[in-house]
Protein backbone atom coordinates (compact mmCIF):
# COMPACT_ATOMS: atom_id res chain seq x y z
CA UNK A 1 0.00 0.00 0.00
CA UNK A 2 1.08 3.38 -0.87
CA UNK A 3 1.11 7.27 0.63
CA UNK A 4 -0.46 9.39 -1.55
CA UNK A 5 -0.57 13.11 -2.05
CA UNK A 6 -1.62 15.28 -4.46
CA UNK A 7 1.34 16.44 -6.81
CA UNK A 8 0.62 20.22 -5.90
CA UNK A 9 0.81 19.56 -2.11
CA UNK A 10 2.96 22.18 0.24
CA UNK A 11 4.27 18.53 1.81
CA UNK A 12 5.82 17.72 -1.71
CA UNK A 13 7.83 20.71 -1.97
CA UNK A 14 11.16 20.71 -1.21
CA UNK A 15 11.75 22.59 1.77
CA UNK A 16 9.36 20.82 3.61
CA UNK A 17 11.23 19.17 6.33
CA UNK A 18 10.18 15.76 6.71
CA UNK A 19 11.66 13.84 10.13
CA UNK A 20 11.38 10.96 12.68
CA UNK A 21 11.09 11.15 16.45
CA UNK A 22 12.85 9.21 19.44
CA UNK A 23 13.56 10.01 22.78
CA UNK A 24 16.81 9.09 24.81
CA UNK A 25 14.74 7.37 27.82
CA UNK A 26 13.16 5.50 25.43
CA UNK A 27 15.88 3.67 22.62
CA UNK A 28 19.19 4.57 24.49
CA UNK A 29 20.19 1.91 27.65
CA UNK A 30 23.66 2.04 28.48
CA UNK A 31 21.94 3.33 31.73
CA UNK A 32 25.17 2.55 33.68
CA UNK A 33 26.84 5.69 31.88
CA UNK A 34 24.55 7.98 33.09
CA UNK A 35 23.09 9.46 36.28
CA UNK A 36 19.94 7.68 37.03
CA UNK A 37 16.77 9.23 36.51
CA UNK A 38 13.08 9.36 37.40
CA UNK A 39 11.80 6.80 34.96
CA UNK A 40 14.88 4.74 36.55
CA UNK A 41 13.15 4.97 39.73
CA UNK A 42 9.65 4.64 38.38
CA UNK A 43 10.50 1.30 36.88
CA UNK A 44 12.22 -0.44 39.54
CA UNK A 45 8.63 0.40 41.75
CA UNK A 46 6.39 -3.12 41.32
CA UNK A 47 3.29 -2.23 39.48
CA UNK A 48 4.74 0.83 37.98
CA UNK A 49 5.52 -0.33 34.22
CA UNK A 50 2.93 -2.51 32.64
CA UNK A 51 5.02 -5.39 31.54
CA UNK A 52 7.53 -4.99 34.46
CA UNK A 53 10.22 -3.68 32.17
CA UNK A 54 12.48 -0.93 32.30
CA UNK A 55 14.78 1.12 30.39
CA UNK A 56 17.97 -0.29 30.95
CA UNK A 57 18.74 -1.72 28.06
CA UNK A 58 15.86 -0.21 25.82
CA UNK A 59 17.33 -0.60 21.91
CA UNK A 60 20.56 -0.26 23.40
CA UNK A 61 20.75 2.80 20.86
CA UNK A 62 23.62 4.00 22.73
CA UNK A 63 25.87 0.86 21.35
CA UNK A 64 24.32 0.96 18.27
CA UNK A 65 23.91 4.54 16.95
CA UNK A 66 26.32 4.11 13.75
CA UNK A 67 23.32 1.41 12.67
CA UNK A 68 20.39 3.21 13.93
CA UNK A 69 22.30 6.61 11.73
CA UNK A 70 22.50 4.40 8.59
CA UNK A 71 18.55 3.36 8.77
CA UNK A 72 17.74 7.20 9.91
CA UNK A 73 19.87 7.87 6.44
CA UNK A 74 17.97 5.34 4.14
CA UNK A 75 15.12 6.24 4.85
CA UNK A 76 15.51 9.91 3.26
CA UNK A 77 14.31 12.28 5.79
CA UNK A 78 15.56 15.61 6.04
CA UNK A 79 15.56 15.55 9.74
CA UNK A 80 15.48 13.60 12.85
CA UNK A 81 14.42 14.80 16.13
CA UNK A 82 15.73 12.76 19.16
CA UNK A 83 16.36 14.13 23.28
CA UNK A 84 19.31 14.59 25.20
CA UNK A 85 19.16 12.95 28.50
CA UNK A 86 20.47 15.71 31.19
CA UNK A 87 21.89 12.79 33.60
CA UNK A 88 24.48 12.10 30.90
CA UNK A 89 25.39 15.42 30.12
CA UNK A 90 25.66 16.53 33.63
CA UNK A 91 26.45 14.74 37.17
CA UNK A 92 25.31 14.80 40.29
CA UNK A 93 28.45 16.71 41.60
CA UNK A 94 27.74 19.32 38.42
CA UNK A 95 30.23 18.50 36.53
CA UNK A 96 30.44 17.64 33.03
CA UNK A 97 30.56 13.75 32.00
CA UNK A 98 32.50 14.25 29.13
CA UNK A 99 31.68 10.17 27.93
CA UNK A 100 28.20 11.06 27.65
CA UNK A 101 28.57 14.57 25.78
CA UNK A 102 31.00 13.12 23.45
CA UNK A 103 28.43 10.63 22.69
CA UNK A 104 26.17 13.19 21.45
CA UNK A 105 28.77 15.11 19.44
CA UNK A 106 29.70 11.87 17.40
CA UNK A 107 26.07 11.36 17.00
CA UNK A 108 25.06 14.72 15.74
CA UNK A 109 28.72 14.40 13.79
CA UNK A 110 26.98 11.44 11.95
CA UNK A 111 23.85 13.19 10.86
CA UNK A 112 25.08 16.57 9.78
CA UNK A 113 27.77 14.11 7.66
CA UNK A 114 24.47 13.41 5.73
CA UNK A 115 22.90 16.18 5.80
CA UNK A 116 20.26 15.37 8.25
CA UNK A 117 19.02 18.38 10.16
CA UNK A 118 19.38 17.45 13.84
CA UNK A 119 15.58 18.72 15.80
CA UNK A 120 17.12 18.40 19.41
CA UNK A 121 14.87 18.33 22.72
CA UNK A 122 16.65 19.13 26.06
CA UNK A 123 14.04 17.54 27.81
CA UNK A 124 11.55 14.08 27.15
CA UNK A 125 10.33 13.28 30.66
CA UNK A 126 13.89 11.99 32.52
CA UNK A 127 14.45 14.09 34.96
CA UNK A 128 17.93 12.87 36.82
CA UNK A 129 17.29 11.80 40.39
CA UNK A 130 19.59 13.71 41.64
CA UNK A 131 17.27 16.66 41.07
CA UNK A 132 14.18 14.37 42.19
CA UNK A 133 16.10 14.17 45.74
CA UNK A 134 15.72 17.65 45.93
CA UNK A 135 12.50 18.10 45.45
CA UNK A 136 12.42 17.85 41.00
CA UNK A 137 9.79 19.93 39.35
CA UNK A 138 8.33 21.13 42.57
CA UNK A 139 11.58 22.82 43.49
CA UNK A 140 11.52 26.41 41.40
CA UNK A 141 15.41 25.81 41.44
CA UNK A 142 15.47 23.22 39.10
CA UNK A 143 14.06 25.50 36.49
CA UNK A 144 17.39 27.36 36.94
CA UNK A 145 19.44 24.19 37.18
CA UNK A 146 17.94 23.40 33.37
CA UNK A 147 18.64 26.53 32.23
CA UNK A 148 22.69 26.20 33.13
CA UNK A 149 22.29 22.74 31.35
CA UNK A 150 21.14 24.62 28.50
CA UNK A 151 23.66 26.54 28.34
CA UNK A 152 26.45 23.55 28.36
CA UNK A 153 24.50 22.12 25.66
CA UNK A 154 24.21 25.19 23.45
CA UNK A 155 28.29 26.00 23.91
CA UNK A 156 28.70 22.35 23.31
CA UNK A 157 27.02 21.61 20.25
CA UNK A 158 27.71 24.73 18.11
CA UNK A 159 26.29 24.64 14.57
CA UNK A 160 25.94 20.98 14.94
CA UNK A 161 22.00 21.55 15.85
CA UNK A 162 19.11 22.64 13.70
CA UNK A 163 16.65 23.24 15.99
CA UNK A 164 16.23 22.72 19.60
CA UNK A 165 13.17 22.53 22.08
CA UNK A 166 13.47 22.98 25.39
CA UNK A 167 10.85 20.82 26.81
CA UNK A 168 8.84 17.87 25.32
CA UNK A 169 4.78 17.84 26.21
CA UNK A 170 4.89 19.80 29.75
CA UNK A 171 1.49 18.90 30.52
CA UNK A 172 2.44 15.02 30.63
CA UNK A 173 5.58 15.58 32.96
CA UNK A 174 3.17 17.75 34.62
CA UNK A 175 -0.30 16.25 34.84
CA UNK A 176 0.58 12.60 33.62
CA UNK A 177 3.17 12.60 36.42
CA UNK A 178 1.79 14.68 39.47
CA UNK A 179 -2.05 14.93 38.99
CA UNK A 180 -2.91 11.58 37.05
CA UNK A 181 0.16 9.82 38.66
CA UNK A 182 0.52 7.76 36.00
CA UNK A 183 3.92 9.16 34.90
CA UNK A 184 6.96 9.06 37.25
CA UNK A 185 7.14 10.06 39.85
CA UNK A 186 3.31 8.89 40.03
CA UNK A 187 1.70 11.78 42.34
CA UNK A 188 -1.80 12.70 42.06
CA UNK A 189 -1.78 16.01 43.67
CA UNK A 190 -3.51 18.69 41.59
CA UNK A 191 -1.67 21.71 43.35
CA UNK A 192 1.19 19.94 42.99
CA UNK A 193 0.52 19.39 39.09
CA UNK A 194 0.06 23.34 38.77
CA UNK A 195 3.20 24.32 40.07
CA UNK A 196 5.07 21.36 38.64
CA UNK A 197 3.40 22.73 34.94
CA UNK A 198 3.92 26.58 36.21
CA UNK A 199 8.32 25.67 37.22
CA UNK A 200 8.21 23.79 33.76
CA UNK A 201 6.86 26.76 31.46
CA UNK A 202 9.85 28.70 33.86
CA UNK A 203 12.43 26.28 33.26
CA UNK A 204 11.26 26.97 29.08
CA UNK A 205 11.76 30.31 29.43
CA UNK A 206 14.94 30.38 31.21
CA UNK A 207 16.19 27.71 28.77
CA UNK A 208 15.02 30.03 25.64
CA UNK A 209 16.89 33.13 26.94
CA UNK A 210 20.34 30.64 27.33
CA UNK A 211 19.59 29.07 23.84
CA UNK A 212 18.82 32.69 22.43
CA UNK A 213 22.07 33.74 23.60
CA UNK A 214 24.47 30.36 23.26
CA UNK A 215 22.93 29.18 19.89
CA UNK A 216 20.69 32.13 18.30
CA UNK A 217 21.43 30.50 15.27
CA UNK A 218 19.37 27.51 15.84
CA UNK A 219 15.74 27.57 15.46
CA UNK A 220 14.87 27.88 19.47
CA UNK A 221 10.96 26.44 20.91
CA UNK A 222 8.91 23.77 22.44
CA UNK A 223 7.04 21.06 21.83
CA UNK A 224 3.45 21.00 23.25
CA UNK A 225 0.89 18.19 22.88
CA UNK A 226 -2.64 18.66 21.69
CA UNK A 227 -5.86 17.32 21.63
CA UNK A 228 -9.35 18.31 20.93
CA UNK A 229 -11.31 18.35 23.83
CA UNK A 230 -15.38 17.44 22.93
CA UNK A 231 -18.22 16.59 24.86
CA UNK A 232 -20.02 13.40 25.54
CA UNK A 233 -23.32 14.61 25.12
CA UNK A 234 -25.24 17.70 23.71
CA UNK A 235 -25.88 19.07 27.24
CA UNK A 236 -24.61 22.56 28.70
CA UNK A 237 -22.74 20.54 31.46
CA UNK A 238 -20.53 18.06 29.03
CA UNK A 239 -20.01 21.13 26.82
CA UNK A 240 -19.02 23.58 29.45
CA UNK A 241 -16.76 20.21 30.66
CA UNK A 242 -14.60 20.03 27.29
CA UNK A 243 -14.27 24.00 27.09
CA UNK A 244 -12.68 23.73 30.57
CA UNK A 245 -10.51 20.46 29.67
CA UNK A 246 -9.54 22.28 26.51
CA UNK A 247 -8.55 25.33 28.99
CA UNK A 248 -6.73 23.00 31.75
CA UNK A 249 -5.41 20.87 28.88
CA UNK A 250 -4.72 22.53 25.83
CA UNK A 251 -4.59 26.08 26.37
CA UNK A 252 -2.44 26.01 29.96
CA UNK A 253 0.33 25.67 27.97
CA UNK A 254 0.33 27.45 24.80
CA UNK A 255 -1.14 30.91 26.48
CA UNK A 256 1.17 31.48 29.00
CA UNK A 257 3.95 31.23 26.19
CA UNK A 258 2.49 33.48 23.41
CA UNK A 259 0.40 35.60 25.84
CA UNK A 260 2.09 35.39 29.14
CA UNK A 261 -1.00 34.45 31.00
CA UNK A 262 -2.99 31.55 32.23
CA UNK A 263 -6.26 30.88 30.88
CA UNK A 264 -9.18 31.86 33.07
CA UNK A 265 -9.66 28.79 34.34
CA UNK A 266 -6.82 29.38 36.98
CA UNK A 267 -9.58 31.98 38.75
CA UNK A 268 -11.72 28.84 39.33
CA UNK A 269 -9.31 26.77 40.95
CA UNK A 270 -10.03 26.35 44.67
CA UNK A 271 -6.99 28.67 46.52
CA UNK A 272 -5.50 25.32 47.65
CA UNK A 273 -4.80 24.03 44.21
CA UNK A 274 -3.34 27.69 42.89
CA UNK A 275 0.42 27.44 41.66
CA UNK A 276 2.52 29.93 43.46
CA UNK A 277 3.57 32.61 40.94
CA UNK A 278 6.21 34.87 41.47
CA UNK A 279 6.68 38.40 40.03
CA UNK A 280 8.31 38.77 36.60
CA UNK A 281 7.24 34.86 35.90
CA UNK A 282 4.89 34.92 33.00
CA UNK A 283 7.07 37.07 31.43
CA UNK A 284 9.79 35.11 31.83
CA UNK A 285 7.90 32.58 30.14
CA UNK A 286 6.25 34.48 27.19
CA UNK A 287 9.98 34.61 25.48
CA UNK A 288 9.64 34.89 21.58
CA UNK A 289 9.01 31.24 19.73
CA UNK A 290 11.01 30.49 16.97
CA UNK A 291 8.61 27.72 16.12
CA UNK A 292 6.19 25.24 17.95
CA UNK A 293 6.05 22.06 17.91
CA UNK A 294 2.88 20.61 17.89
CA UNK A 295 2.35 16.27 18.90
CA UNK A 296 -1.03 15.15 18.15
CA UNK A 297 -2.65 11.35 17.90
CA UNK A 298 -6.22 11.56 19.08
CA UNK A 299 -8.86 13.45 20.28
CA UNK A 300 -10.85 13.06 23.42
CA UNK A 301 -14.46 13.23 24.60
CA UNK A 302 -15.57 14.56 28.05
CA UNK A 303 -18.18 14.85 30.43
CA UNK A 304 -19.45 17.11 33.87
CA UNK A 305 -18.15 15.36 36.93
CA UNK A 306 -20.07 15.59 40.21
CA UNK A 307 -17.00 17.72 41.38
CA UNK A 308 -18.50 20.47 38.86
CA UNK A 309 -15.01 19.13 37.00
CA UNK A 310 -14.38 17.06 34.01
CA UNK A 311 -14.00 13.57 33.24
CA UNK A 312 -12.41 11.93 30.46
CA UNK A 313 -14.53 9.06 28.29
CA UNK A 314 -12.86 6.73 26.89
CA UNK A 315 -13.37 5.50 23.22
CA UNK A 316 -14.56 2.28 22.47
CA UNK A 317 -15.81 2.49 18.92
CA UNK A 318 -13.38 1.36 16.54
CA UNK A 319 -11.57 2.49 14.77
CA UNK A 320 -8.44 2.14 18.01
CA UNK A 321 -5.13 2.00 17.71
CA UNK A 322 -2.95 -0.60 19.95
CA UNK A 323 -3.29 2.13 22.82
CA UNK A 324 -6.89 2.13 22.63
CA UNK A 325 -6.87 5.31 21.20
CA UNK A 326 -9.80 6.83 18.51
CA UNK A 327 -8.16 7.32 15.55
CA UNK A 328 -9.32 10.43 14.65
CA UNK A 329 -7.49 12.30 11.71
CA UNK A 330 -9.90 15.40 11.14
CA UNK A 331 -8.63 16.22 15.07
CA UNK A 332 -5.15 17.30 13.50
CA UNK A 333 -6.66 20.05 11.39
CA UNK A 334 -9.14 20.77 13.52
CA UNK A 335 -6.98 21.94 16.56
CA UNK A 336 -4.12 22.98 14.39
CA UNK A 337 -6.90 25.16 12.85
CA UNK A 338 -8.08 26.39 16.46
CA UNK A 339 -4.65 27.25 17.66
CA UNK A 340 -4.15 28.75 14.51
CA UNK A 341 -6.80 31.29 14.90
CA UNK A 342 -6.66 31.37 18.35
CA UNK A 343 -3.06 32.47 18.63
CA UNK A 344 -0.17 34.20 16.36
CA UNK A 345 1.80 31.38 15.92
CA UNK A 346 5.45 31.42 15.11
CA UNK A 347 6.18 28.52 12.57
CA UNK A 348 4.44 25.36 12.99
CA UNK A 349 5.96 21.85 13.16
CA UNK A 350 4.32 18.21 13.72
CA UNK A 351 7.06 17.38 15.86
CA UNK A 352 5.29 13.64 16.76
CA UNK A 353 2.06 11.60 14.92
CA UNK A 354 2.10 8.05 14.78
CA UNK A 355 -0.14 5.36 16.05
CA UNK A 356 0.68 1.44 17.78
CA UNK A 357 -0.72 -1.32 16.00
CA UNK A 358 -0.47 -4.95 17.03
CA UNK A 359 2.53 -5.90 15.11
CA UNK A 360 3.68 -9.10 13.92
CA UNK A 361 7.35 -9.85 12.18
CA UNK A 362 6.56 -12.85 10.08
CA UNK A 363 8.89 -13.47 6.97
CA UNK A 364 11.36 -10.79 7.90
CA UNK A 365 8.37 -8.46 7.43
CA UNK A 366 6.11 -6.39 9.11
CA UNK A 367 2.54 -5.62 7.28
CA UNK A 368 1.26 -3.21 8.98
CA UNK A 369 -0.95 -1.47 6.44
CA UNK A 370 -3.42 -0.22 9.56
CA UNK A 371 -0.25 2.30 10.48
CA UNK A 372 0.10 3.43 6.42
CA UNK A 373 -3.46 4.32 6.44
CA UNK A 374 -2.83 6.47 9.86
CA UNK A 375 0.19 8.57 8.36
CA UNK A 376 -2.23 8.91 5.45
CA UNK A 377 -4.70 10.15 6.53
CA UNK A 378 -3.21 12.65 9.22
CA UNK A 379 -0.33 13.51 6.19
CA UNK A 380 -3.81 14.38 4.46
CA UNK A 381 -5.10 16.60 7.59
CA UNK A 382 -1.76 18.31 7.91
CA UNK A 383 -2.12 19.55 4.49
CA UNK A 384 -6.18 20.37 5.08
CA UNK A 385 -4.51 22.43 7.70
CA UNK A 386 -1.97 24.10 5.05
CA UNK A 387 -4.93 24.55 2.57
CA UNK A 388 -6.91 26.24 5.48
CA UNK A 389 -4.06 28.89 5.70
CA UNK A 390 -1.79 28.16 8.19
CA UNK A 391 1.68 28.02 7.94
CA UNK A 392 3.43 24.37 8.59
CA UNK A 393 7.22 23.88 7.92
CA UNK A 394 7.32 20.04 8.80
CA UNK A 395 6.32 16.38 10.26
CA UNK A 396 8.06 14.45 12.23
CA UNK A 397 6.81 10.97 12.05
CA UNK A 398 6.63 8.94 15.23
CA UNK A 399 8.50 7.23 16.05
CA UNK A 400 11.78 5.65 14.14
CA UNK A 401 11.78 2.55 15.66
CA UNK A 402 9.85 0.45 18.16
CA UNK A 403 10.69 1.89 21.88
CA UNK A 404 10.16 1.60 25.28
CA UNK A 405 6.58 3.03 25.59
CA UNK A 406 6.59 4.55 29.17
CA UNK A 407 4.10 3.06 31.63
CA UNK A 408 3.29 0.48 28.83
CA UNK A 409 7.00 -0.84 28.47
CA UNK A 410 7.34 -2.52 25.51
CA UNK A 411 4.53 -4.26 24.70
CA UNK A 412 3.39 -1.21 22.68
CA UNK A 413 4.79 -0.23 19.25
CA UNK A 414 4.81 2.63 17.34
CA UNK A 415 7.82 2.25 15.40
CA UNK A 416 8.18 2.45 11.39
CA UNK A 417 11.19 0.44 12.04
CA UNK A 418 10.44 -2.92 13.97
CA UNK A 419 12.59 -3.75 17.14
CA UNK A 420 13.39 -7.52 18.26
CA UNK A 421 14.13 -6.66 21.49
CA UNK A 422 16.20 -10.20 22.00
CA UNK A 423 18.46 -9.92 19.07
CA UNK A 424 17.94 -5.88 18.52
CA UNK A 425 17.77 -6.33 14.86
CA UNK A 426 15.88 -3.78 13.04
CA UNK A 427 13.25 -4.23 10.53
CA UNK A 428 11.41 -2.03 8.53
CA UNK A 429 7.92 -1.80 8.74
CA UNK A 430 5.51 -1.53 5.31
CA UNK A 431 4.96 2.02 6.70
CA UNK A 432 8.52 2.64 6.87
CA UNK A 433 8.81 1.82 3.58
CA UNK A 434 5.69 3.69 2.47
CA UNK A 435 6.86 6.78 4.31
CA UNK A 436 10.44 6.53 1.94
CA UNK A 437 8.33 6.37 -0.82
CA UNK A 438 7.07 9.80 -0.24
CA UNK A 439 10.08 11.23 0.87
CA UNK A 440 12.34 10.44 -2.22
CA UNK A 441 8.98 11.38 -4.48
CA UNK A 442 9.20 14.47 -3.06
CA UNK A 443 12.85 14.77 -3.83
CA UNK A 444 12.30 14.52 -7.31
CA UNK A 445 9.32 16.64 -7.48
C1 LIG B 1 4.03 11.14 23.35
C2 LIG B 1 5.45 11.13 23.85
C3 LIG B 1 6.31 10.09 23.19
C4 LIG B 1 5.58 8.79 22.94
C5 LIG B 1 4.25 9.07 22.28
C6 LIG B 1 3.47 7.82 21.97
O1 LIG B 1 3.20 11.70 24.31
O2 LIG B 1 6.04 12.38 23.66
O3 LIG B 1 7.46 9.91 23.97
O4 LIG B 1 5.45 8.09 24.10
O5 LIG B 1 3.48 9.91 23.08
Amino acid sequence: MKITLAHTSRLLRPDFIFGVATAAFQIEGSADSREPCIWDTFCATPGRIKDGSDGLTACDHVKRWREDVELIAALGVDAYRLSLSWGRIIRRDGSINSQGLNFYLQLLDALKARNIKAFVTLYHWDLPQYLQDNGGWLNRDTAYKFADYAKVVAQAFGDRVHSYATLNEPFCSAYLSYEAGIHAPGVQNRQQGRQVAHHLLLAHGLAMQALQQYAPQALNGIVLNFSPCHPATDSEADRRAARMADQYHNHWYIQPLLEGCYPPLLNELAPEDKPEIQDGDMAIIAQSLDFLGINYYTRTVYRANSKAWFSDVPPTQPPLTDMGWEIYPQGLTEILLAMHRRYTLPPVYITENGAAMPDKLENNEVQDQARVVYFQQHLQATEDAINAGMRIDGYFAWSLMDNFEWAEGYAKRFGIVYVDYATQQRTLKASAIALRDVFAGRKNN
